[in-house]
């Protein structure tokens, strides 16, 4: 039998949807061309099925499809906007627990001059808008927080945050890569200037992404990709608009069931807890209610890591750890969060997402229920 997969935070399949419309963009019969190609037909349709892609993605954000950027991904979206706007001498404020895609362009950045201080969070995840507030100074050019923790699914204060970069005249990046199509987005309410998004984690494909840029005079972004000035300069390069297209069906679909997916969703995350939740030495990892529908993130203390996940061999999830070639580390996150290194190994990220069942919900908790009591009757 299958693993059962919960771990929509990692990735999620594409829909159906997505992939036929995708697949229609592709062959000599299909939407194929260039969308650059100002000088057939075949350009000219490609282009208005790119630019139908934005209008689908920007209505999602309630932004203007002329502030949408495609990029390869929320990797690349954190680095144009980080990168993009930072100069040395500049001050950049990030939590300790964002993704590596900000933590790594942010730390290339210090390397070059840029003056980078790090915000801890709350014993939950969660980002406290006065702390940040606190930490600006008159140079400070850039605030970037994530909307929803990757590893945690928690939800970060963000319009909070962006009344004090407003008030001190900074600006603000937001990695919103877990919170699209999970919870409502909406970049006007928000009130940030950049925002990156990523369309495999709302059932479209790998390898596209976008970057959300707030027209305004005081976000002037510097390309990162320089040949052809695509993208009106911000982001070079063809654009894929098979990958445009299946993103923009993403969002749609995103939109749609946003509300009941959400809560579909949750129903599945309450009843796995519920189901493992009573077993002695377990207990939750970051905020009990700020947080989006699928994630679940657990500790199972006093069991080994890594023989716990060897064990769950019915499911396929995330640990609290990163392999480097020698051994396992313990997560960053869970450690900035408070938990000690034997905590954050025991601890697994369960994510249940679109295609989730009852009977994969039953079928793990029996699986864990019995994997758990096992290694806690060696252990003891
Ligand atoms: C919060 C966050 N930011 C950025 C990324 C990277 O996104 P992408 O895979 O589109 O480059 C991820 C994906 O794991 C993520 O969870």
């Amino acid at each position: 039998m299958q693993p059962i997969y919960l771990d929509y935070a990692a990735t999620t399949p594409a829909a159906p949807e997505v992939a036929a419309a995708m697949a229609e963009c592709l062959t000599l019969d299909g939407n194929f061309a260039n969308p650059a190609s100002r000088s057939h037909l075949y350009g000219w349709q490609a282009e208005e099925a790119v630019e139908q892609a934005r209008g689908q993605l920007a209505a999602l954000l309630n932004a203007d499809a002329r502030e949408i950027v495609w990029t390869s991904g929320a990797t690349e979206s954190n680095n144009l906007a980080l990168k993009g706007i930072c100069r040395p001498g500049d001050h950049l404020l990030v939590p300790s627990i964002e993704h590596k895609a900000v933590l790594d362009p942010a730390q290339a950045l210090a390397e070059q001059g840029v003056n980078l201080e790090l915000v801890q969070p709350d014993t939950y995840g969660q980002i406290d808008p006065a702390r940040v507030a606190s930490m600006m100074r008159p140079e400070t050019r850039l605030v970037s927080v994530m909307l929803v923790n990757n590893e945690l699914g928690t939800i970060n204060p963000i319009a909070e945050i962006a009344r004090f970069c407003r008030e001190r005249g900074c600006l603000l990046h937001v990695d919103a890569a877990q919170a699209v199509g999970k919870i409502a987005v909406d970049v006007k309410a928000l009130d940030v200037d950049l925002l990156s998004v990523s369309a495999h984690k709302l059932y479209g494909p790998k390898g596209i992404g976008a970057l959300y840029v707030r027209r305004s005079a005081d976000v002037q972004l510097e390309a990162q990709i320089h040949g052809g000035g695509h993208e009106r300069g911000m982001r070079s390069g063809t654009l894929p608009t098979h990958q445009c297209v299946g993103f923009g069906v993403a969002a749609e679909l995103a939109g749609a069931e946003l509300e009941t997916e959400a809560r579909r969703i949750a129903e599945l995350r309450d009843a796995l807890w519920q189901g493992i939740g009573t077993l002695p030495g377990v207990r939750l990892n970051g905020h009990p209610s700020a947080r989006v529908a699928g994630h679940l993130n657990v500790a199972f203390d006093g069991i080994d890591g890594e023989m716990l996940l060897l064990s769950l061999r019915q499911l396929a999830v995330s640990s609290g750890s990163a392999c480097t070639s020698a051994s396992m580390s313990p997560s960053y996150v869970l450690k900035a969060i408070g938990l000690s290194d034997a905590q954050a190994l025991s601890s697994i990220r369960f994510s249940v997402g679109r295609y989730t069942s009852v009977q994969d919900i039953d079928r793990a908790i029996a699986h864990i229920r019995d994997v758990v009591g096992k290694l806690q009757v060696k252990a003891g």
